[in-house]
């Protein structure tokens, strides 16, 4: 009983992104996005305390950044430079080889992190710090702010 109710959710969980990929790449990269910072929220959170550790939780975090850096970079055609309120900057298709090396350490990184066992907030605190390396130094070579 409860193993087909994980199914349907599991199930509803892949679904999900592939609705998603007709709104448009912009649209799609943002909502990649979006999670990431739920995420990362709720990462901060356990890792600070204010919520309490929970592996599960921390294990579905991990793979959930893995899934997302795996994403990513295929929401970027040249058609998706400007328009629909994009923080992109336009280094991404100038310096394409940075951009590159951005994303695929990113990848990496995750990957990395999805493969440990996290067990507590100290083996979930460094799988954490590996991967939010990566948001801080791509946002400043290769996203605009708004407002
Ligand atoms: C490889 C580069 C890269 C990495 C790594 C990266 N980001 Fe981003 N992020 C971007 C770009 C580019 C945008 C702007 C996308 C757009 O507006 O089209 C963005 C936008 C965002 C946004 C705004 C989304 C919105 O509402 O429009 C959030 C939140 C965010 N990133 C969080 C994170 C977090 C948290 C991490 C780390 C876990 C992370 N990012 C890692 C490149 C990256």
């Amino acid at each position: 009983m409860l193993r087909t109710a994980l199914a349907a959710v599991l199930a509803a969980a892949v679904i999900l992104p592939a609705t998603m990929a007709t709104a448009g790449p912009i649209e799609d990269r943002k909502a990649i996005m979006k999670g990431n910072g739920r995420d990362t929220k709720m990462g901060g959170d356990m890792l600070k305390g204010v919520t309490p550790f929970d592996a599960a939780t921390a294990t579905k975090i991990l793979a959930n950044y893995a899934a997302a850096a795996k994403a990513f970079p295929a929401h970027f055609p040249a058609t998706s430079k400007t328009g629909g309120e994009t923080e992109a900057s336009p280094a991404i298709w100038t310096m394409t080889a940075d951009w590159k090396i951005a994303t695929d350490k990113f990848q990496k990184d995750t990957a990395a992190a999805a493969a440990m066992t996290v067990t507590d907030a100290a083996s979930f605190g460094k799988a954490f710090g590996m991967v939010t390396a990566n948001c801080k130094s791509c946002h400043e070579g290769f996203r605009i702010k708004k407002g």
